[in-house]
């Protein structure tokens, strides 16, 4: 048993789960896991350093023994880690946050599959243009950054923009319902990020990972803060990133500016809070769906969970007609 739709049969998949390429969190035993249970695991290049990312890419790899992608953040990556992410022959490469056309072609003269995230109807159009072969379209519920749109109305209005090309929604989809819910909007499988944060296989702080369990909706905030910090992420307009609150989140929303003038104490501090898992300094990027995660399971067990869920909602979608 399984569902068929457009990106099952693009990939061989037996569910239309995708793992979403989350920095420093989605490694190679991640995305392996995903796409071995019949998802598809993507590994994150993020702002696309090399260090971090070839040896998640040898593992991918080495584990995967169905198709797997990588993503980039297109802004910040450089054309360096794309080679590198195309030279392990990725199925699919996966491109978020920027104008996509500056690496479209080079991805798809090597036969890899192009899927572009977007937070517009006009960006998903001009993804299209530049050769996506699927678009995701992510709405503000979603953990790490994003725009301004929901996803409830913008999943629709994008499959309407770009159909027939297939569309995966992204952003607050954490369970089965949340994945039937989305097939029925007109997507054709979904992109789980802060959901599969919160896998055995992530390679998040096991205190953060705590947090997330912990955590609600209502815990999550959309500020800046960690990238002023971060100091060497410039994010452009109008991306912001939700986060988990916390003390650093406390100490600093509100007062960038001041933030902004105290870099050379707190950036460092900053990057030893993360390389400790001090959850009160570091982010621990969460979207709304937290609410709907009570336990750190295998990755495996989360596409199995979630994937036979949204079957046996879809199954007994007749039950509903009168
Ligand atoms: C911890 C974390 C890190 C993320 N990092 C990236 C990233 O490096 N590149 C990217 O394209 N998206 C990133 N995202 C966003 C995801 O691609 C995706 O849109 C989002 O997780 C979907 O919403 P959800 O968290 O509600 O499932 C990240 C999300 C999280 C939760």
């Amino acid at each position: 048993m399984a569902i068929r739709t457009a990106l099952t049969e693009a990939f061989g998949l037996e569910y239309p789960i995708v793992s979403a390429p989350m920095g420093w969190v989605s490694g190679g035993r991640l995305a392996a896991a995903v796409s071995n249970a019949g998802g598809l695991g993507l590994v994150a290049g993020a702002y696309g350093d090399p260090v971090w990312l070839q040896p998640q890419l040898e593992l991918v790899q080495a584990e995967a023994k169905r198709p797997w992608g990588v993503g980039l953040i297109t802004w910040a990556a450089p054309p360096a880690s794309l080679e590198l992410a195309l030279h392990y022959r990725p199925a699919a490469d996966f491109l978020s946050f920027g104008d996509p056309g500056k690496y479209a072609q080079l991805i798809k003269a090597v036969g890899c599959t192009l899927i572009c995230q977007v937070q517009e109807v006009e960006s998903a159009r001009q993804a299209v243009a530049a050769g996506a072969d699927i678009v995701v379209a992510q709405g503000s519920e979603a953990g790490g950054h994003a725009g301004v749109r929901a996803t409830l109305p913008l999943v629709p209005a994008v499959v309407d923009a770009v159909a027939p090309v297939p569309v995966l929604a992204a952003g607050g989809i954490a369970d089965g319902r949340g994945l039937a819910a989305a097939l029925m909007l007109g997507a054709q499988g979904a992109l789980l990020g802060t959901r599969f944060y919160a896998a055995a296989e992530s390679l998040g702080h096991e205190q953060a990972r705590g947090r997330l369990v912990a955590a609600s909706a209502g815990d999550t905030v959309r500020s800046h803060v960690f990238d002023i910090v971060r100091d060497f992420y410039p994010w452009p307009e109008p991306y912001v990133a939700r986060a988990l609150h916390n003390r650093f989140v406390d100490r600093w929303h509100g007062r960038e500016p001041e933030l902004q003038g105290a870099l050379t104490e707190e950036t460092p501090a900053y990057w030893r809070a993360r390389d400790e898992g001090d959850v009160d300094v570091a982010a621990v990027f969460a979207g709304e769906c937290v609410d709907l995660i009570r336990a750190v399971e295998p990755a495996a067990e989360l596409v199995r969970q979630i994937g036979g869920e949204a079957e046996a909602l879809l199954r007994g979608g007749p039950e509903l007609l009168a």
